[in-house]
């Protein structure tokens, strides 16, 4: 599923960057660009991170 519009980035990519060790949107936004052009997925793009965070 498409979470990031702007960079086509998916939650998948989103939930592999955490395994690789991002733990913020802050994190995820320097390795693949999510969220940093109109910024309507950062709301969506974060609670992954987080439902990410929690099953690891
Ligand atoms: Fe992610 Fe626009 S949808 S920056």
């Amino acid at each position: 599923m498409y979470v990031c519009l702007c960079h086509a980035i998916t939650d998948s990519q989103i939930k592999q960057a955490v395994g690789q060790g991002d733990a913020s949107l802050a994190d995820v936004k320097k390795r693949l660009g999510v969220a940093s052009q109109c910024g309507k997925c950062a709301r969506m793009a974060t609670q992954i991170i987080q439902n990410q965070l929690e099953i690891e």
